[in-house]
């Protein structure tokens, strides 16, 4: 594939990011929700989403299983697939933050690397990790989906925690054990954690 960003010269709009966050009464942020498969990410991007949504404010969640069925339907659980998962996620979520939105990402995003790149690329003061922390032995006897007793049995592979790393978020904005804590007590959490962050 090409690089043609040299000829490329983007426009500057007359509507920014700022006067989209004014009418909708609200900062835009992107949270990073990361851990393992069955931690509790999605439930709590969704608990989160519709107590804000509830509250008049513009969301959106970007969840790798459902991405994974359209924009990122060419991509494996490779390495290198879940580092262009993560890029790709990234930028989209970049456009959502500038269209004023809270985005909510629910993706295991496994790789510190990627995670950075993440960061960098949505900018580090709109970025909140969120550390989904929950032990790989509690997510496998959740084992929602089936998959962890398929990755056992060999039928799935590079699976996240089993034979493919998780590499733990050393500071995350957020960290959230669901082991230990009720899902209520999670939202409450997070709720309290990003109020500040998404007041004009
Ligand atoms: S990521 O590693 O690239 O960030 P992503 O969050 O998009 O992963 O997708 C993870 C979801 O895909 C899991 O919740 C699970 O349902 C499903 N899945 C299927 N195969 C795998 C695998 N090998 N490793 C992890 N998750 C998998």
């Amino acid at each position: 594939m090409g690089n043609y960003s040299e000829h490329i010269i983007p426009h500057n709009h007359y509507v920014k990011r700022e006067d989209r966050e004014k009418r909708r009464a609200h900062k835009s942020k992107v949270l990073w929700f990361t851990g393992l498969s069955g931690s509790g990410k999605s439930t709590l991007a969704n608990g989160l989403e519709a107590y804000l949504h509830h509250h008049g404010l513009s969301t959106y969640i970007l969840d790798g299983d459902n991405i994974r069925t359209g924009l990122n339907k060419d991509l494996d659980f490779s390495d290198n697939s879940r580092k262009e998962n993560i890029r790709r996620i990234a930028e989209v979520a970049r456009l959502f933050l500038d269209a004023g939105v809270i985005v909510l990402t629910a993706f295991i995003s496994p790789f510190k690397e990627d995670r950075a790149n993440a960061k960098a690329v949505i900018g580090a003061n709109d970025f909140i990790e969120v550390h989904v922390d929950c032990p790989l032995e509690v997510c496998e006897a959740r084992d929602v989906k089936g998959l962890y007793k398929k990755a056992r049995a060999g039928e799935i592979q590079h699976f996240t925690g089993i034979d493919s790393p998780f590499e733990e978020p050393e500071e995350p904005e957020i960290r959230v054990n669901t082991a230990a804590n009720s899902l209520e007590k999670c939202l409450e959490e997070l709720r309290n954690k990003i109020e500040l962050k998404i007041r004009l």
